[in-house]
């Protein structure tokens, strides 16, 4: 399964390519299973239907608890490092993991909790969030972590999208010198779920939260009414093990599923090649468990490898922007995986933050959620890894469930900028608009993918049309991306970012029509058009055109500022333009589209060639919209 010289990798890939189940069927033996798979692969990408280790049978937690208890039981599995720095570490060995995995899955059976029922988590980056994700995971349950910067309303949504029965959270958050609030917003989340019976409370901030008797319940009372054995429920390879919810570029996010065997295999993979695990490594993935990263890279692929992974609860800048290689220096960090947007945020900082902190531990270095544009790439090069560390800038989605594009540490030759290649079982190609394959090298297209890869998603939760319909209608017989992409003259692949109406703002993927409906539902505003634009830091920065209602009562400021609370409200901080420009009307086609490329191009301070503008309905509009100035605003 170890791939370790570069022959080895093409070795790997010919094999993956020619006989794709012969492949995977010898990397999945290494796992444990309770009974074998029948048959390895069955798909089709038209309904589309994809299936892996067919019959098998297993537990994840098996394979990433109680599997490692012969030899790794007291090798820390997760350590954990609070947001104040002066508070203590916690480290939680495979005994240990495995014995709260084992309590608190008791503890969901006895709130009513059986397999297949949906479970909801809405916590801070605390090692309880790990217990629960997995202990969902034991007793079959299919977790839908909601990340914590969404309100309220996002995670009503996403409840009752699923019908979720039991929510686990905890009373608030520590985020820097904040404390935030966690069981308020999952009440106010709650007054419109009607399927949650149960909701299970970790004490954490202690700050004062209501409780209502019959539905909320202390994870603390409850864990000392539980014993530590939980026997794992037996579940089918394809059984859902979680949904977690995207952004696309139409309606609201979507529940992307993964199943059990496939996303199993295809993590821990891709986990021990990419970064080359060797044991002992402290790992330490920057994300959180509210996005895929947290769920493939701080959990289940390095779990599933025997690893320690370092999970943090803080942000890179508190106390100081330094906090990231004093965690480096402390917990003496081989592997750091991160994103572009943080360590361009830390570059601004300066070397002095830097400077007094010993990164000799650290080996590798990696890139996760968007383009690494050159500057940062080389900055982290120079002065994180001081050119010693590879550098894997790991190309993947949600829906791939683990990395697809990528180079494997010190094996792939890197080039700033680009994924390089495939991984093994990966099979890219480029198309063009009418959907024919472009080939050759120095080309540029959209990325597709021919052919399914264990970790790719099965479907959308409850709407298996919407999965096709988003994912594999585009260009029939494949699955897309949602994203540009290159091909140099090597084949290394560099990703340009999104073709749709998705928008990566630090990272988190927001779709530009949800951010739109959600400034449409401010009373004042009548219509709004929304787009991205190239923010130093944020990578993209959002851009609302508002057409409002003549308020001769408020002031804009206002305006703007109430525009933003409405946002903050309906979708969370994190979708909260950085810029609203007032208009008088958007530049609509006779049919009533809307021509967003013109709005981009305005966007992006680009108004010298905004392209053919003669099918627009009234040109005037986009003189007026050129001439408005664009207002940062400070929230
Ligand atoms: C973008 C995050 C360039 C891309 C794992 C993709 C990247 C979207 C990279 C998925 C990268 C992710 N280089 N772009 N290395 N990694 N992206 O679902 O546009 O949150 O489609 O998954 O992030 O975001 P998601």
């Amino acid at each position: 399964m170890r791939i370790r010289t570069f022959d080895q990798y093409q070795e790997a890939y010919r094999h993956s390519v020619e006989d794709p189940e012969g492949f995977w069927a010898e990397i999945a033996q290494e796992f444990q299973w309770r009974k074998p798979w029948k048959r390895v692969l069955q798909w089709n990408f038209e309904e589309p239907n994809v299936k892996w280790f067919i019959g098998g049978k297993l537990n994840i937690t098996e394979n990433c608890l109680d599997r490692h208890l012969k030899d790794k039981a007291d090798q820390p599995a997760i350590i954990w490092e609070p947001n104040d720095p002066t508070e203590p570490t916690v480290t939680l060995t495979y005994r240990m993991l495995y014995d709260q995995v084992c309590r608190f899955a008791n503890v969901l059976k006895r709130n009513g909790v059986k397999k297949g029922d949906r479970v909801c988590i809405y916590m801070p980056m605390v090692p309880e969030l790990a217990v629960a994700v997995l202990a969902c995971a034991r007793i079959g349950a299919i977790h839908s972590v909601v990340f914590g910067g969404f309100s309220a309303q996002s995670i009503a949504d996403r409840i009752n999208d699923a019908q979720c029965s039991v929510v686990i959270t905890s009373d608030g958050a520590n985020r820097g010198n904040k404390q935030i609030p966690m069981k308020d917003t999952v009440d106010d989340a709650l007054i419109g779920c009607p399927s949650v019976k149960k909701v299970i409370v970790l004490t954490h901030t202690r700050t004062a939260v209501a409780m209502l008797k019959g539905r909320d319940v202390w994870w603390e009372t409850e864990m000392k009414q539980v014993t530590a054995e939980c026997e794992a429920e037996e579940m089918d390879a394809e059984d859902m093990l979680f949904i977690l919810y995207t952004s696309g570029s139409t309606g609201k996010p979507k529940g992307v599923v993964h199943t059990c065997g496939g996303y199993m295999v295809y993590t821990a993979y891709t986990f021990q090649n990419v970064f080359q695990y060797e044991p002992g490594d402290v790992h330490f993935c920057t994300a959180d468990i509210g996005w895929i990263t947290g769920h493939s890279y701080i959990l289940y692929g390095p779990l599933a490898s025997g690893a320690t992974s370092l999970m943090f609860e803080g942000v890179p800048t508190w106390p100081d922007a330094g906090r990231f290689w004093d965690i480096v220096d402390k917990h003496k960090v081989n592997i750091l995986y991160t994103a572009p947007t943080a360590i361009r945020s830390l570059m601004g900082f300066g070397l002095d933050y830097v400077k007094g902190h010993d990164l000799s531990s650290l080996r590798i270095l990696g890139s996760v959620g968007e383009p690494i544009n050159e500057e940062a790439w080389h900055w982290y090069d120079d002065n994180i890894g001081k050119n010693r560390c590879p550098i894997v800038d790991t190309w993947w989605q949600t829906e791939t469930g683990g990395m697809l594009i990528t180079p494997i540490a010190g094996i792939t030759k890197t080039k700033p900028g680009y994924a390089t290649l495939p991984l093994p079982g990966v099979q890219p190609l480029l198309v063009d608009e009418a959907g024919k394959e472009i080939e050759g090298n120095g080309v540029s297209g959209n990325l597709c993918m021919k052919f399914p890869w264990p970790g790719i998603l099965r479907t959308t939760y409850g709407d298996h049309e919407r999965c096709r319909q988003t994912y594999f209608s585009a260009y029939p017989g494949l699955y897309f991306t949602g994203d540009g992409c290159l091909r140099d003259e090597d084949g290394y692949y560099r990703i340009t970012g999104r073709v749709d109406d998705v928008l990566n703002v630090s990272g988190h993927r927001i779709g530009t029509a949800e951010v739109e409906n959600a400034i449409n539902m401010h009373t004042g505003v009548i219509e709004s058009a929304v787009v991205g634009y190239p923010h130093d830091i944020k990578g993209q920065g959002i851009y609302a055109y508002v057409i409002a209602e003549n308020d001769t009562d408020h002031d804009v400021d206002l305006v703007r500022r109430d525009i933003l609370a409405t946002v903050s409200r309906i979708i969370g901080p994190i979708a909260k333009p950085d810029k609203i420009q007032f208009v008088s009307g958007l530049p609509k086609t006779r049919s009533g589209k809307i021509m967003r490329r013109i709005l981009r191009k305005i966007a992006e301070g680009d108004t010298s060639n905004l392209g053919d503008t003669t099918t627009l309905l009234d040109p005037a509009v986009v003189e007026e919209i050129k001439a408005g100035a664009l207002v940062e605003v400070k929230a």
